[in-house]
């Protein structure tokens, strides 16, 4: 892939307009006046690519490749598991999905076949060979997009077995795992392996150990199937770069792990711009945090594959982005390090359940629709801005958000099961420290903590041993650490840890957890700070932690309830860093002012003046990004930036320049 492109394009599914040649012609000409370089071919394309088993045609799609090609539109050419024919789902009973409570799906709808079925497999693998022997060589075929948004799970007895399979892979003999899941409690001893079933409604449903390795499971199976789809690309083309494009906060899949069998990180990106409830400024944030995250995953730059450039069709109320925003959000990919800009989808589909999402054509073809309008104009800032293409962002901060962390928090009966919010908590920290410009990675339990100044460790409830070690290594090393309530609880099997809390920590906070308390969705409790760099008031929620110092100097102390006078806000010395620990979750208000301490003298901004209330700012090597979330034009160094207006400098030795 040349470096110094970004790309630009959507998901095209011609297969729908296969008898309206002057469609498929004018769908070219109005990719061209878009400036798209790019599309994703062939997603939900299986069953006019083998209508019949074993018979193939491929004919039509190679006209429409030929034809992209000749126009300078490169392709994405996916591999159609995403969605199977008919044909095959009442032949092979199963590639067809068992729910939870063990009944077979019926054909019908994506995205729901069995990972493990050799049949599956199987069938997947011709289709995907046929292929890449076909268009693996043409062109104008850059990347293959494995499948689509995986997902999912499936309970059927190939699943159970291959799940008691990987236990016993994992564990060796039942008496290990009984061991590690506690099984004596609720007389739960194992004595074969074939006694253990997924969690079902009318099954298991309280083990905890079990359901955590169900979940690692279900990513472990679908990563397998992906990889079985890549490897047989790969059979045919060794060379061959491949994608999956992945989802806002998906829960079921540890991205960390799928991203390590893939070339290039993507994912689809869908936010409801002007929610009544929201600022735009909030809206952004929370898809900044999404890019940030799946930068992380392989540290480099990656794609944004999906994205309305108008509304979706399926979101409880459908807004329209108001005119700029579809400029904003695009560029706010790139200025998070997205090398491209692609829509779902190229052309509105003219029947089915998406016949309303938006598309870069709509139903009224005409080129001077608004969102068409506004697509172009990214299409040209795309190209005025094609040497970002490539460029690194810079290690400053990293927020720990662990996978089977989550999966382990969630399945806990604890102090609070009405919900803990474990995204909620890490926005907050998140978002002050975007607000402040400091340029921010996501890692997890595996993850090298090296070369960042600052990490933040939210509700880590499940604490590896070794985990616990890296900050602890971290913080000696002169790092600082932020920590808090609700970690250092557990061990990777859900186990608690046996005497002081947080395991493995107590003498880096120099805090110790006595007591938590959970409160009720009504219910707060008042804090008041005991040093002049705090907020003077602020108020704990969800969980309150009452913690015992253990050499760490108080920060702030709860005011009311039986344990006012308890440390809510600590700081501790440790080796050459510092560690905080914050005892309950607090308003939103709390964390700019607190992370303005905790970054003094260690981080700062990665835009060097003052950044007026609403504007965002981001860095990828030598150019910066400003973003105007606000809806009235602000005054930043000398410039003034539009409503919803990005503006680009490039960093010289003279300055900095504006480029955009
Ligand atoms: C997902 C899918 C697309 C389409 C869009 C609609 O991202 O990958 O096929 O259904 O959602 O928003
Ligand atoms: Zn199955």
């Amino acid at each position: 892939m040349p470096s110094s492109v970004l790309y630009h394009g959507a998901d095209y599914n011609p297969e729908q307009w296969l008898d309206r040649p002057d469609i498929l012609r004018r769908d070219i000409e109005m990719m061209r006046l878009a400036h798209v370089n790019v599309v994703s071919l062939g997603i939900f394309s299986w069953s006019m690519l083998e209508p019949e088993e074993g018979e193939f045609h491929f004919e039509w799609m190679e006209a429409i490749i030929d034809r992209l090609w000749a126009a300078g539109i490169r392709v994405d050419l996916a591999t159609p598991s995403g969605a199977r024919p008919a044909w095959m789902a009442y032949r092979y009973e199963e590639v067809r999905r068992v729910n939870a409570d063990r009944t077979r799906q019926l054909y019908g709808m994506r995205h729901n076949h069995c990972y493990t079925s050799p049949v599956y497999r199987e069938k997947v693998k011709i289709i995907n060979q046929q292929l890449a022997r076909r268009f693996g060589h043409h062109p104008a075929v850059m990347m293959w997009h494995l499948s689509n948004e995986y997902g999912g799970e499936c309970h059927c007895p190939l699943c159970q077995r291959a799940f008691q399979e990987w236990l016993q892979r994992k564990y060796g003999t039942l008496d290990h795992l009984n061991r590690a899941w506690n099984t004596r409690f609720w007389s739960h001893t194992y004595t074969d392996f074939s006694q253990i079933e997924s969690p079902a409604p009318h099954g298991e449903g309280a083990m905890h150990g079990l359901a955590l390795d169900w979940r690692r499971f279900v990513s472990h199976q679908t990563i397998d199937f992906m990889k079985w789809e890549r490897d047989c690309i790969r059979e045919i083309l060794p060379g061959a770069k491949v994608t999956v494009n992945m989802m806002y906060r998906f829960n079921f899949i540890n991205y960390y792990d799928m991203a390590k069998e893939i070339d290039l990180a993507s994912w689809d990106n869908y936010p409801t711009w002007h929610k009544p409830e929201e600022t735009v400024e909030s809206t952004a944030l929370d898809t900044a945090m999404m890019h940030d995250l799946i930068y992380s995953l392989k540290r480099r730059p990656f794609w944004l594959m999906e994205s309305t450039p108008s509304a979706t069709n399926w979101q409880p109320v459908s807004k329209m982005k108001k005119p700029g925003v579809q400029l904003m959000s695009s560029l706010q990919a790139i200025a998070h390090g997205s090398d491209s800009v692609l829509y779902f989808q190229w052309r509105q589909s003219p029947g089915a359940s998406e016949k309303f999402h938006g598309a870069v054509v709509a139903h009224d073809g005409r080129a001077d629709n608004r969102v068409f309008v506004e697509t172009c104009a990214v299409g040209r800032a795309l190209e005025d801005l094609a040497a970002v293409a490539g460029t690194q962002k810079p290690r400053q901060a990293a927020i720990v958000m662990d996978w089977e962390n989550k999966w382990a928090l969630e399945e806990a009966q604890g102090p609070r099961n009405c919900g803990l919010g474990y995204w909620d908590e890490i926005m907050l920290h998140y978002a002050a420290l975007a607000r402040a410009g400091i340029s921010i990675d996501f890692v997890n339990e595996d993850s090298d903590l090296s070369g960042y100044r600052l990490i933040v460790a939210p509700m880590l409830y499940m604490l590896r041993e070794d985990f616990a070690a890296k900050l602890r290594a971290f913080v000696k090393g002169g790092g600082t650490l932020v920590f808090t309530y609700w970690g250092g609880v557990v061990n990777e099997t859900d186990l608690c840890w046996l005497g002081d809390a947080p395991h493995g920590l107590v003498d880096v906070l120099g805090v110790r957890r006595a007591e938590i308390d959970g409160m009720f969705d009504v219910e707060t409790r008042r804090c008041v700070a005991v040093t002049p760099d705090m907020p003077a008031v602020a108020h704990g929620s969800v969980l309150c932690e009452v913690a015992a110092l253990e050499g760490a100097v108080p920060l702030m102390l709860y005011d009311e309830d039986y344990f006012a006078g308890a440390p809510s806000v600590t700081v501790n010395r440790y080796g050459e860093g510092r560690a905080y620990y914050l005892a309950t979750r607090f308003e939103e208000d709390f964390y700019g002012p607190f992370y303005g301490q905790v970054c003094a003298g260690l981080l700062s901004s990665v835009w060097p003046g003052e950044l007026p209330a609403g504007v965002l700012a981001t860095r990828r090597d030598r150019y910066l990004f400003l973003q105007n979330t606000a809806s009235s034009p602000v005054r930043v160094g000398g410039d003034t930036i539009d409503k919803y207006g990005t503006a680009v400098y490039l960093e010289e030795e003279s300055g900095l320049r504006r480029i955009f």
